[in-house]
């Protein structure tokens, strides 16, 4: 229907391009006729559809099936993790594994969602600065539109992204500096050239690709949420996505008011959103020198900071820090009793749901979902 800023509640014109409130500078978040979606697509529907993000159309910011730009995203597997369970000591645990989609990560479903409403608004030239997964995933989306993509990363981001950037002819500037140094120069090169910067929670749509993680895991566990998700936080636009997905499965009748904790996992190298929660904070303070090998965390500051520490505490949920040792220990653990090789970002959720356990924060019946963010095959060089 339109887009609704999430501060101050201002509503603006989906058909036209916006990034943040232009009244108060908040994220803008798209909503939908509920009732109407409701109307063509009902649970059964859904499972009938072909297995991809794009099953739940309706809500979805596209409005002609025509420009959607796809390369299969999404209906990733989510599989009981049962020999975990035993290690752990654990009744009930699943990984959700999004390290199969396409590009490797889940970034490709922001990407299909922001790159497809960007075709359908006319533009064909855009820009974002990335950790990594999310330049890989703009250009090989760029690609499969006809589209022109720019790219900004640290330079010490993962060989594999650069690699597959400059396969895919993306326009690829690296960067010596952290990602919001990417992000201030991918600003300067918009306004320079004229390009659609789709920024994450800037651009009001890669949130609702992501979103669709949620729609997945209620759909995987015949519509009952689990009682926690565990979610490696860099902009956090996967934990404010899936939040968004609850409220609107709720309003369409498919799920009832119950939520999962959601939960926070940062690297104690790069943990603004931790030390929010912990002050007690309604946003974070940029962190200071962040570091982490797990470099799509390596995120110093969220523009969605509030919308995060928001779904976090409204859903009882909390945020813990990990170690690089932990990091690591727990991407062998993933693979050795799994057969998931995760990327380390996915792997720091095992390591949190570690230490909750060991603290008593997470009792070992409490169902829980841990999300393996990426493949671990685009951090050879780390993981070797
Ligand atoms: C593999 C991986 N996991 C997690 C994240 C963090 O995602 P979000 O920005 O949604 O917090 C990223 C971001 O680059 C990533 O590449």
């Amino acid at each position: 229907m339109h887009l609704e800023c999430t501060g101050c509640h201002t509503t603006y014109s989906a058909d036209q391009l916006h990034t943040t409130c232009p009244v108060c500078g908040k994220v803008l978040y798209a909503r939908y006729d509920l009732n109407e979606a409701r109307r063509h697509m009902d649970r059964n529907v859904i499972a009938k559809r072909k297995p991809s993000m794009w099953r739940y159309f309706e809500v979805l910011p596209v409005r002609d099936e025509a420009h959607v730009v796809s390369l299969g995203e999404g209906a990733t597997p989510m599989a009981r993790a049962h020999r975990l369970e035993q290690a752990l000591d654990a009744r009930e645990l699943y990984l959700k594994d999004e390290g199969v989609n396409p590009t490797g990560s889940f970034k490709a479903r922001g990407l299909s969602a922001a790159v497809s409403k960007a075709k359908e608004l006319g533009q064909n030239r855009l820009v974002l600065p990335s950790a990594g997964n999310a330049a890989g995933a703009l250009a090989s989306y760029c690609a499969r539109a006809g589209m022109e993509a720019h790219v900004f990363m640290p330079k010490d981001a993962p060989e594999a992204n650069k690699i597959e950037c400059q396969a895919a002819a993306a326009y690829l500037t690296l960067v010596d500096g952290f990602i919001s140094d990417a992000g201030a120069m991918a600003k300067e090169r918009a306004k320079e050239l004229g390009l659609f910067d789709v920024s994450t929670l800037r651009e009001p749509y890669r949130a609702e690709g992501k979103k669709t993680m949620g729609y997945e895991i209620a759909q995987d566990l015949d519509w009952k949420l689990p009682e926690a998700i565990i979610y490696p936080t860099g902009g956090g636009t996967g934990i404010v996505g899936m939040w968004k997905a609850f409220e609107e499965m709720e309003a369409m009748g498919w799920i009832g008011s119950e939520r999962p904790r959601m939960i926070v996992v940062q690297a104690e190298g790069c943990a603004p959103i931790v030390r929010a929660y912990e002050q007690g904070a309604d946003h974070a303070e940029p962190w200071e020198n962040p570091t982490t090998a797990a470099a799509g965390i390596r995120v110093p500051a969220a523009i969605g900071d509030y919308l995060i520490l928001q779904a976090v505490r409204e859903s009882g949920g909390t945020a813990v820090t990990v170690s690089e040792d932990e990091i690591f220990q727990a991407v062998r653990q993933m693979a050795t009793l799994e057969g998931v090789f995760p990327a380390p970002e996915g792997a720091a959720t095992l390591a949190g749901y570690a230490k909750l356990r060991a603290s008593g924060n997470l009792a070992p019946e409490t169902s829980v979902v841990l999300m393996n963010t990426g493949s671990g095959f685009k951090y050879l060089e780390l993981l070797g």
